[in-house]
């Protein structure tokens, strides 16, 4: 028998609405719908192979050149298997994956790895799957993949059920000029991933109060990006922020993701937005700031951020589409 083989390509996404906290851990069912946008610039490229040679026996895992054993490649089966179950095969498979962007740094590599890979899965078994049934395989390897399928602006509607928790495009990539300017405040893996932390969610008092007021703020968020009202999108994502923060750090054991630096950051964006510039912050589980801005001021945003000491790296990226497959060294032919 030959190999089942696919290919896809996906871009990480940032949420301006957090997702923080599962009713079900298993299924990643959230307990909060959010909203996002994929980053255009960042993507994750993955090939696998099911392969039906006895070599070999169980799957194996290859991030940037690096062969990933443990936990991360127990993750990955357990995600294949759900695949594996819906096609009705055993198979092992070979997952190969390239990122152009500093994995495990509050980037939202698991993001782009499991939508990559929900892609590449479902063309290799023949698995004729809609969007939403696409979103939902991805959110079972990592809750946010769900929205790095469809394409621009995002909204994951967490739903009560697996077969009603899945992300719809509520824009098109085109719909709006913004830009992220991720500056990379540490490199380094985070300490505690965002898998533990969800768990720890409802042992802060706060999580149930962010809860209550969750749509006030994703209906807040929502109509700033349809509206592209730039002011009401940043009070709204700097508040959500802040609330997934809070609940956070007071949490059993509590967990700090910000460094010092971070902020730093968070005092001066919103002076610059006083003096006239689009400008606002966001944080996921990692001490590095998302600095969104419009395209008009990105390169303004840039080198203000540029010039602190501090910052390792920026990293800009407009919005970016949906994950799409890549038929590079399958067929011959590259769709790059
Ligand atoms: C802080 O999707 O990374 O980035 O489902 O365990 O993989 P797992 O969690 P993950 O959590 C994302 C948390 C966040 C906020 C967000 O992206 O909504």
């Amino acid at each position: 028998m030959t190999d089942l083989l696919g290919a896809a390509i996906a871009h990480p996404n940032i949420a301006f609405i957090k997702y923080w906290g599962n009713l079900n851990d298993d299924l990643r069912l959230a307990a909060n719908s959010s909203l996002s946008i994929n980053l255009a610039a960042l993507e994750t490229r993955t090939m696998l192979a099911f392969t039906s040679d006895d070599n070999p026996s169980s799957d194996t895992l290859t991030i940037n050149d690096q062969q990933i054993t443990g936990a991360a490649l127990q993750r990955v089966t357990a995600f294949l298997d759900v695949a594996r179950d819906m096609a009705g095969t055993r198979l092992p498979a070979r997952v190969t994956s390239t990122t152009n962007f500093p994995i495990g740094a509050g980037i939202a590599s698991s993001a782009a790895a499991f939508a990559a890979l929900a892609l590449a899965a479902s063309q290799a078994l023949h698995l004729p799957l809609t969007e939403p049934a696409l979103s939902r395989l991805a959110r079972r390897g990592s809750g946010s993949a769900c929205r790095s399928v469809p394409g621009g602006f995002v909204e994951w509607q967490a739903g009560s059920r697996d077969e009603d928790s899945f992300a719809f495009s509520i824009a098109p990539a085109n719909h709006w000029g913004l830009v992220d300017c991720i500056a990379v405040i540490e490199d380094q893996q985070k300490q505690h991933g965002s898998t533990a932390g969800h768990a720890l969610a409802w042992t802060s008092p706060l999580q149930a109060a962010r809860l209550a007021d969750g749509m006030r703020r994703l209906d807040l968020c929502r109509q700033a990006v349809m509206q592209k009202d730039f002011e009401a999108l940043a009070l709204v994502v700097e508040q959500d922020s802040h609330l997934m923060h809070a609940v956070m750090m007071t949490s059993q054991p509590a967990l700090f993701y910000w460094a010092p630096f971070s902020l730093t950051i968070m005092k001066l964006v919103p002076a610059w937005r006083r003096s006239g510039i689009p400008v606002c912050y966001t944080f996921d589980a990692g001490a590095n700031a998302h600095v969104i801005t419009t395209r008009d001021f990105a390169s303004t945003v840039a080198n203000k951020l540029g010039e602190l000491d501090g910052i390792k790296q920026i990293i800009t990226s407009g919005v970016g589409g949906s994950a799409r497959l890549w038929t590079k060294d399958l067929d011959g032919t590259n769709n790059d």
